[in-house]
């Protein structure tokens, strides 16, 4: 999944700001225990994550696709005081992982977790404003995460998006996932409001901003 050689991504992490102790024991635990661990974001993107919200003030955050609970920690840690999370995830046995983490620490009250389809999810959502959406989930819904999520977002928001390289197969793509990324990518572009930055980190992150 990763664009980036493995040493030249270790090399990186060896010199950005470390993992807290939970954080790495969340990480090895998923290692250790589920199936796809790999979908765990990992702390480049969630160093980058953090980054941004610490540099933009966010304090209202939307997040598609939760896993284990990685990702909405590391955010966490980086919201002040009032911050918020809300969190959509589809998996009852992936909520329940992750539920067993935030009740480790009082970061965790500042995450709602909302089980279900996201898409479903959304709909609640619909007289909320947010300051920052993380989108990682089905990438075949990422033309319609992108929609949604933006008319939610404020203006001066910020949206990153994860695996838009989606192992480089985005270059010509052919299956559905790839083609969904591919769009979603000509849609950000197209748009006048949004001002794009696509990041070879991992598998590819997209952040945007809303400018009006
Ligand atoms: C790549 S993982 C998320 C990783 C997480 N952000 C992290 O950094 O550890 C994708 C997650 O999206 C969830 N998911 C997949 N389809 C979904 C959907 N339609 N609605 C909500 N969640 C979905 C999966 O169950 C999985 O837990």
């Amino acid at each position: 999944m990763n664009i980036t050689p493995k040493e030249i991504e270790d090399y990186c992490k060896e010199f950005s700001l470390q993992d807290t102790e939970l954080l790495s024991q969340l990480t090895t635990k998923t290692w250790e225990t589920e199936e796809m661990p790999q979908m765990l974001s990992g702390s480049l993107v969630g160093g980058l994550l953090q980054m941004l919200v610490k540099i933009s003030g966010a304090e209202r955050i939307l997040e598609i696709g939760m896993f284990t609970g990685y990702s909405a920690l590391k955010m966490a840690e980086a919201l002040p005081e009032n911050g918020t999370i809300d969190c959509c995830e589809l998996i009852e046995k992936h909520i329940n992982t992750a539920k067993s983490w935030f009740n480790k620490t009082k970061l965790g009250e500042k995450i709602t977790v909302h089980k279900g389809a996201a898409i479903k999810s959304l709909d609640k959502f619909e007289d909320q404003t947010y300051d920052l959406l993380f989108v990682d989930a089905d990438k075949s819904n990422y033309p319609s995460y992108h929609k949604r999520g933006l008319s939610l977002l404020k203006v001066g928001g910020i949206a990153i998006f994860d695996n838009m390289l989606w192992s480089g197969t985005v270059l010509e793509p052919s299956d559905i996932d790839a083609i969904a990324l591919r769009e979603t990518a000509e849609l950000i572009k197209n748009n006048d409001r949004l001002e794009p930055l696509l990041i070879p980190i991992r598998d590819g992150v997209m952040v945007y901003r809303k400018c009006y």
